[in-house]
Order: C-alpha cells, then structure tokens, then sequence
C-alpha cells in the first residue's frame, strides 16, 4: 500500500463521560495497545499538525498517551482504506448481478458477505506467523484483512464470477488457490482469490488487497459449521468427528455434482 494520506478524511468521534463509551473506549486502548508499543516507525511518518486536538476535560478522562492516540488514529485511518476496498468489490459484484437480472439470465451470484479483521485477530495472526506487529507488518504480510465472501448456486457459477472479476482491469490478481479440485485435508472446499484494487482518496490512491472466498451454498452450510473446529488444536476435536465431517464434505460435493449435472439438463431443455 502506498504511504497513508496524511491529510485526514474525518475527526474521530470521542467519548463523552457516558458509562457505555467509556467502557467502549476501553476496549478501543485494549485492542491498539500492541501497535502503540509495536509501530514506532510508522506512527513517526505522522505529522502532527494534521491530528485533531483532545478537548482538555476528555483528555483528563483517558488514561491515553499522545502516542497512543496518534497511533489509533493512523489505525483507523488503515482500516477506513481497507473498508473502501471491500466496497469497490461489493460494488462491482452488485453491478454484475444487477446486470444479470436485467438481461433475464440465472444469477451464479447467489449472495455476497465482507467482512474486515478485528485487531485482535490481526495482532493474534501475525504472532502466529512470527511477524513482527506494526503496520507496516500487517499490511505487507496479511492478506486476508479485508474478505469477501461470494456464495454460488452451483460450481460452475464459481468459475464465472471468478473470470468476471478478473477480466475488469483495475483488478489485480495477486494469488489464487483452488480448493475445489484440491480440497483440504479437513474436506474444506472453495475457491480463494487474493485481489490488489485501488482506492482513490482525496490526494493518494491505494493499492489494497482483499481475499475473495467464492464457494456453492453446499460448501458454505459446511465451512460454517466446520469453522467453529478449525481454529481448534487437534487434540481438542477426536479424530472421529474430523472423519465424521470430511466424509460430509464428500456427500457435499457430491450432491453439488449431481445438482449442477440437472441444472444442465434443466438449461438444456429450456434452450
Ligand atoms: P488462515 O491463517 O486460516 O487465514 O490461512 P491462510 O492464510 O494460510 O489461508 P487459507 O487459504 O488456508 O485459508 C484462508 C481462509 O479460508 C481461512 O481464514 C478460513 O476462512 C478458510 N478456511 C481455510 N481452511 C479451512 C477449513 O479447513 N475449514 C473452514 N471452515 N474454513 C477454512
Ligand atoms: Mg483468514
């Protein structure tokens, strides 16, 4: 991603002495603290001039450094540029669809979710993969900080969106990992994209990237119940279970064959 803007787009809202935001900004200090302690370099590139001052009755309330709160503003400002990524792809999903409908033609976009990672979970998976945490860290080594989930009708229609998207040009395909031929040990199935698209503010533009997960409703109804036993250790789930579920996995993709195989038919007989 290119340098933050140091220009700011908005002020951030602060707590006022109501329980419910205190506690709420309490959990604010808890989440940033690590990038507080961790991003030395990049809060540095901040120029001060351009950060909104705390009211002073606020500031008496927080048990907040300068520091600290420079830093969770440049967080946010990271996360608002994140947030807009997603949008783009949302948007440009939206637009495939609603042109879709108008030409009268089977959606193969049955519905789309986002979602953008937590700082607890972006701290939890830097650690995991022994990356330092700062900034610079999250943004070069985490690809999966803003998602979009794309769930299909039927396998095909997976393939379809995928080439959609990538056909559009300002859309850059930086890695692809097809899980449907290979799925995984656990029986996991989808396919994911990891995608480079720009975001254009005020005076910088960003190159952000976003993983699409794209999966049929069948891979979905199982990734959504598997995912509570996937970030579990293994000695937590008996191998049972996990056997249980990968044969699942394989009644799921077969009935997924045999569903798309009478789609077929059924467009046969209309054409
Ligand atoms: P993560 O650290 O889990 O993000 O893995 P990764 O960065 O090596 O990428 P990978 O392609 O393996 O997985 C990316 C995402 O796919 C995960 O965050 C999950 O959302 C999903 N996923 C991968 N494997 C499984 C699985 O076995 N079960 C379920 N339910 N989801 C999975
Ligand atoms: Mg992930």
């Amino acid at each position: 991603m290119h340098q933050l803007p140091l220009e700011l787009p908005t002020l951030p809202v602060l707590p006022s002495k109501t329980y419910h935001k205190k506690f709420y900004y309490l959990s604010f200090v808890t989440f940033f603290s690590k990038f507080c302690f961790m991003s030395m370099e990049t809060s540095e590139t901040i120029d001060n001039s351009t950060l909104p001052s705390l009211p002073e009755k606020e500031s008496a309330l927080l048990p907040i450094t300068n520091d600290f709160y420079k830093t969770a503003f440049q967080f946010q400002q990271i996360m608002m540029i994140y947030e807009s990524a997603i949008k783009q792809i949302e948007t440009k999903l939206s637009i495939l669809s609603k042109e879709i409908n108008v030409s009268k033609k089977r959606n193969p976009i049955q519905n789309v979710k986002t979602r953008i990672k937590t700082p607890e979970s972006i701290v939890q998976k830097l650690e995991k993969k022994n990356h330092p945490v700062s900034f610079d860290s999250m943004i070069n080594n985490l690809n999966d900080i803003a998602g979009v989930r794309v769930v299909c009708p039927y396998i095909s229609d997976i393939y379809s969106v995928k080439d959609m998207l990538l056909k559009q040009p300002d859309i850059t395909l930086i890695s692809e990992n097809d899980y449907i031929e290979c799925p995984k040990t656990s029986g996991y199935r989808s396919y994911h994209i990891v995608v480079e698209v720009p975001v254009y503010l005020s005076k910088t533009e960003h190159h952000v990237k976003v993983e699409i997960q794209l999966r049929t409703i069948a891979m979905d109804f199982w990734a959504s119940l598997e995912h509570q036993l996937h970030y579990k250790n293994p000695e937590e789930v008996p191998e049972s279970i996990r056997r249980e579920l990968f044969r699942v996995a394989e009644t799921i993709a077969m009935t997924d064959r045999e569903m798309e195989e009478i789609a077929f038919e059924l467009q046969a007989l209309e054409n």
